[in-house]
């Protein structure tokens, strides 16, 4: 089968109202500042959840404005993916609670474990699911409360992070517009890098557990850095590679929003001038699968993706995961 099989259709957005800004962690008793947090990573603020914001309310609402670009109802959905390391519950998948929010029922729904390379990783699921016709018309969301899980009094990786969601509706590829190469691959022998080692099946949750923080994140930050460079570049390269294109044929790269200086390295590896790099992490910090749907959305209504732009998507996550895809809008 020849690419493109499919299409972005349409694509939405959610962060919560509250805005965490890096002045005030020092108020939360940290100690850090604006500047270390800017210098070091880009990032000036993050959404953080209310309390009515779960995992599956905030993609219900990025999903709802995606079908309605998308023109299409929940009813006409035949499949709900949910990208997300933040489930609401450990069981069910939160993909089935998004499903009973936005009324889509006749649709399977299952989440994917994929962290910050997610979105890519749904996307290139939904793929596969209509080429095979075994489905026409997916709902893939990405959705984030990463405030859940952080521990706050860790300044070397709380800063980092935001909650938020994005979510695209794709559906049969139709004008030449659409997904035009994907690439994915893991590493798990990293996995400990940047994980949480405690609370799941295998070291359930426990006083001790509570007492050590150990069901919260941890990450081994300059390691992180050095393979999320690696990767990043790798994945930029098959990405294009993949597409036969090179790096003049693209007119936005859309990275995920981890920190600015991988972005920069990323981009001046695949030879893609700043100025054609969509960059948000200052506004939103690290909300994993969910920076690239939020970048699409933003990049489209700031009217730099445009029908018939070629645009490359680079991830990489805890896993560690990475991928990339290159998309003509
Ligand atoms: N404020 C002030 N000082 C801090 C802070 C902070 N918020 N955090 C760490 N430090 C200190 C450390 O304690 C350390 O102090 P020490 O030298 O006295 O021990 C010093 O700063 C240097 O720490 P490093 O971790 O070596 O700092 P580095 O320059 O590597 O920057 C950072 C840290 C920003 C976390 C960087 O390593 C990074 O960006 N790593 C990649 C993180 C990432 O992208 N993760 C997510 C990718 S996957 C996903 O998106 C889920």
């Amino acid at each position: 089968m020849t690419r493109p099989i499919v299409e972005l259709a349409g694509i939405g957005h959610y962060a919560p109202a509250r805005i965490l800004r890096n002045a005030e962690f020092q108020a939360m008793g940290l100690e850090t500042s604006h500047e270390w947090i800017v210098e070091r990573t880009g990032i000036c603020e993050r959404h953080i959840a209310g309390p009515n914001d779960t995992t599956a309310s905030m993609a219900a609402n990025a999903s709802r404005l995606a079908m309605e670009r998308a023109g299409v109802t929940a009813a006409d959905l035949d499949t709900v993916v949910l990208s997300t390391a933040t489930p609401d519950r450990l069981l069910p998948a939160t993909a089935v609670d998004l499903q009973a929010e936005i009324d889509a029922s006749h649709a399977a729904a299952f989440d994917i474990g994929a962290a910050c390379s997610g979105f890519l990783y749904g996307l290139t699921v939904a793929e596969g699911l209509i080429a095979a016709k075994s489905a026409e018309t997916v709902l893939v969301a990405a959705s984030e409360k990463m405030s859940a899980i952080l521990d706050w009094t860790d300044r070397a990786t709380c800063v980092l992070f935001g909650d938020a969601a994005g979510a695209a509706v794709v559906r049969p590829a139709r004008n030449g517009k659409g997904i035009l190469s994907t690439f994915m691959r893991s590493d798990g022998k990293l996995a400990d890098l940047l994980y949480r080692p405690h609370g799941g099946a295998s070291f359930p949750m426990s006083a001790e557990v509570l007492a050590q923080r150990t069901h919260l994140v941890k990450m081994a930050g300059r390691e992180t850095f050095k393979h999320a460079v690696r990767m990043m570049c790798e994945a930029a390269d098959r990405a294009l590679d993949n597409a036969h294109l090179d790096a003049s044929s693209i007119d936005l790269m859309v990275p995920h929003q981890a920190n600015v200086r991988i972005i920069e390295a990323t981009a001046k590896h695949a030879g893609i001038p700043m100025e054609k790099v969509f960059v948000n992490v200052g506004r939103y910090g690290n909300t994993s699968s969910a920076s690239i749907p939020i970048s699409l959305d933003e990049a489209i209504a700031a009217g730099r993706i445009r029908e018939g732009m070629t645009v490359l998507l680079v991830a990489f996550g805890a896993g560690f995961t990475w991928g990339s895809m290159v998309v003509r809008f």
